[in-house]
């Protein structure tokens, strides 16, 4: 796959690449998913019930969506992100989180400490998504909540093949116009590092979370993952 990097340099260079994209990241999001991203994410922080009050550690925060829809719900908030450009551009908005540039293997927290983790389109930008798990497992108090939402691959074979000439054809085409070519030729390739299904749900549970549940949303190309900490 040679949009993807090898191993050894892929955090270095998914940071550098959303520190270039930054600026425009918000803007693909919406032309890319027509304006729906945003009731994903907010299905999201409704599914896991933030209370006002609430911890909630946003991992991988970008420009910090989720972030600002659990503070608006009332909670206090940690965004923690790897790009200094992305947690710029989340900056601006002053939704009032807490923000941390941090990896989100060790993030900078203690034990127990969270209410509820979420992370939004970032598994497949991890370089060690175990050790990941296991670092929103090690933040959230027993009974905490995780939300992840990330893309998919829709079951039916002509919905894949739709979803396939999409991402393949139109985003990067999208990048070109609007921002980075060649992150979005990375975006279509790096589902590859998606686990399937049931090894994604095998792999929650050994990193510590039970009743693994998931949601299809926009004909399966979109997933919500939500996990509880045992
Ligand atoms: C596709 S963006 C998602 C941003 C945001 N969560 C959202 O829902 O729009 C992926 C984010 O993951 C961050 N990221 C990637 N690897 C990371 C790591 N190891 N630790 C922390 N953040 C990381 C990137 O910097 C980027 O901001």
């Amino acid at each position: 796959m040679s949009d993807l990097p090898p191993a050894t340099e892929k955090r270095e260079f998914v940071r550098a690449m959303f520190d270039r994209i930054a600026p425009r990241y918000d803007l693909m999001n919406r032309i890319m998913s027509l304006g729906m991203d945003r009731s994903w994410r907010a299905e999201a922080i409704d599914a896991v019930g933030v209370e006002p009050g609430a911890l909630v550690v946003d991992v991988a925060s970008g420009t910090g969506d989720l972030a600002e829809l659990a503070r608006s719900k009332g909670a206090r908030v940690v965004a923690a992100d790897l790009a200094l450009g992305m947690l710029c551009q989340a900056r601006s908005r002053s939704c009032g989180a807490h923000q941390v540039q941090a990896d989100a293997v060790a993030l900078p927290l203690r034990d127990g400490c969270a209410d509820v983790v979420t992370c939004g389109f970032a598994l497949r930008n991890f370089a060690d998504l175990d050790a990941v798990f296991r670092e929103c497992a090690r933040l959230l108090r027993s009974g905490g909540r995780v939300a992840f939402v990330e893309f998919d691959e829709p079951r039916a074979a002509v919905l894949r093949w739709g979803h396939g000439v999409h991402l393949r054809r139109v985003v990067p085409r999208l990048g070109a116009w609007f921002s980075d070519a060649r992150a979005y030729r990375y975006l279509p390739a790096s589902l590859h590092y998606l686990p399937p299904e049931g090894e994604l749900f095998a792999r929650l549970e050994r990193a510590g979370f039970a009743h693994v549940e998931k949601r299809r949303r926009m004909l399966g190309a979109i997933q919500l993952l939500f996990a509880e900490r045992s």
